[in-house]
């Protein structure tokens, strides 16, 4: 099938590849030219696992081509996804002008088309965006009529950040919201080659089963932490609890590591809109709320256990190991080490930091901490260690390594250390 992906963020592009890569036709189109420009050279603009060799491979196949020409991508294609961010607003809610723009965009584009084309909404929008805003703009900007002229869908995505193309290749299920049965069969058929279930439904519940999703998982985070929070109190691993908690079938082990909070770009805006939208339709939604407040606070309770172990933070050298909101990303975006390093400046402590890849992006939010090339040079003459991202070289380290601090006080935020080589530390939540 001939597809075209509006978009080309690590959502868009996994997907673009993703598709090139079951032997469909895929353009790729951003306005962003330079980005263009890699992806056209073979060179993946972001750091995905995998997507760079497929990449490579795909354009190389000429199964993939780049384009800034709105009108040629939907013309040589029968299929648009949109795959712009939705941002959050200063409220909460959902910033939807990518969304507006590239809607009108695509209308005016399907105008000069004869044949019928379908447009699938990817990116994550709040329940009814799609009848309410890309429908209406589509037909405004077009002058056809959805559903006659044109079909119309929404296929929420459920990529990790990290595993991105795996997610995308190896889905658990595939929701298919439809406008109506001949657009959702032109996804159907798309999606035949994937191994996973097919969910098809209206456009509205597709939007509410991403949000619903990742509101579950987040607060799955969250209860894990509270629970961490009270075995803390009471000398328990709660690791070793949620091992015996998630062998229940009905729990699943997944989401149930407890310690500093959940970042990243999804899951905080996302419980906010959907926060944001509840309160507009005049329901209070407590649970949700509190499952964002606990993640605030979580990383404050790991400056609060260091202040009680060190005392006055003013003037202290802090070695903090781990910046990205997760390992194997240099993403910073909503991560709980920003929230930990504001609340160690409030205090007045020197913060030198070490992260095996987003150091120049942390470096962009607070350019006057001390970056470290590596673990050692970041422990060395510290007062105090805090680990908040669990990546795999920070599991190699050993008791040397921490034999340069000068104080040796470690609190783990993620349960990255290996105890059987390192000694004496604690947890946030064990
Ligand atoms: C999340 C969802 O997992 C994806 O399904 C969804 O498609 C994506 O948001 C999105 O909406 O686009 P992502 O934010 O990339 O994906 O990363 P996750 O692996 O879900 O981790 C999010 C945060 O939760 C990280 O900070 C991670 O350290 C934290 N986390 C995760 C925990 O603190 N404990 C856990 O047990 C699991």
């Amino acid at each position: 099938m001939k597809i075209s992906i509006v978009g080309t963020g690590y959502m868009g592009l996994a997907t673009g590849v993703g598709f090139a890569s079951k032997k469909n036709h895929v353009i790729c189109m951003d306005i962003d030219k330079k980005r263009l420009d890699k992806i056209e050279g073979g060179k993946s603009p972001v750091y995905e696992t995998g997507l760079q060799d497929l990449l490579e491979r795909v354009v190389e196949k000429k199964n993939l081509e780049v384009s800034s020409d709105l009108d040629y991508a939907v013309k040589n294609s029968d299929v648009s996804f949109i795959c712009v961010p939705t941002p959050s607003k200063r409220n909460g809610s959902s910033d939807l002008k990518f969304i507006d723009k590239v809607s009108r965009n695509l209308g005016s584009s399907l105008a000069k088309k004869d044949s019928y084309h379908v447009v699938v909404v990817k990116s994550t929008v709040p329940p009814r965006t799609t009848e309410k805003l890309v429908i209406p703009n589509l037909e405004e900007f077009s002058g056809k009529k959805a559903g006659e002229n044109f079909g119309v869908c929404m296929n929420p995505e459920f990529l990790r950040e990290g595993s991105a193309l795996d997610d995308f290749l190896n889905p658990d299920r595939i929701v298919i919201g439809e406008l109506d049965k001949r657009s959702g069969d032109v996804l159907v058929e798309l999606y035949a080659n994937f191994n996973a279930p097919i969910i098809r439904t209206g456009l509205k519940v597709a939007e509410m089963i991403k949000y619903a999703s990742n509101a579950f998982l987040a607060s799955k985070i969250s209860f894990a932490n509270e629970i961490g929070n009270v075995c803390k109190s009471l000398g328990i691993d709660v690791y070793e609890v949620m091992m015996g908690v998630g062998l229940d079938h009905r729990i699943s082990p997944h989401f149930l590591r407890a310690g500093v909070g959940f970042g990243g770009s999804c899951f905080s805006k996302d419980l906010k809109a959907l926060v944001n939208k509840s309160k507009t339709i005049g329901y209070d939604p407590v649970y949700l709320e509190e499952a964002l407040n606990l993640n605030e606070r979580q990383p404050v309770r790991i400056v609060n256990l260091l202040r009680k172990r060190v005392g006055t933070l003013r003037g202290r050298n802090i070695c903090i190991l781990g910046l990205a909101f997760k390992p194997n990303t240099d993403d910073v975006r909503d991560a709980s080490s920003i929230r930990v390093v504001k609340e160690l400046l409030k205090f007045g402590a020197k913060i030198k930091a070490h992260d095996p890849k987003s150091m120049d992006n942390f470096k962009e939010l607070f350019p006057g901490l001390l970056y470290c090339k590596t673990a050692r040079e970041a422990l060395r003459d510290s007062d105090a260690c805090l680990v908040l991202t669990e990546w795999e070289d920070f599991k190699n380290l050993e008791d040397k390594d921490f034999s340069v601090m000068k104080n040796r006080i470690i609190i783990e935020g993620r349960k990255a250390l290996n105890p059987n080589k390192v000694k004496d530390f604690e947890g946030v939540c064990w």
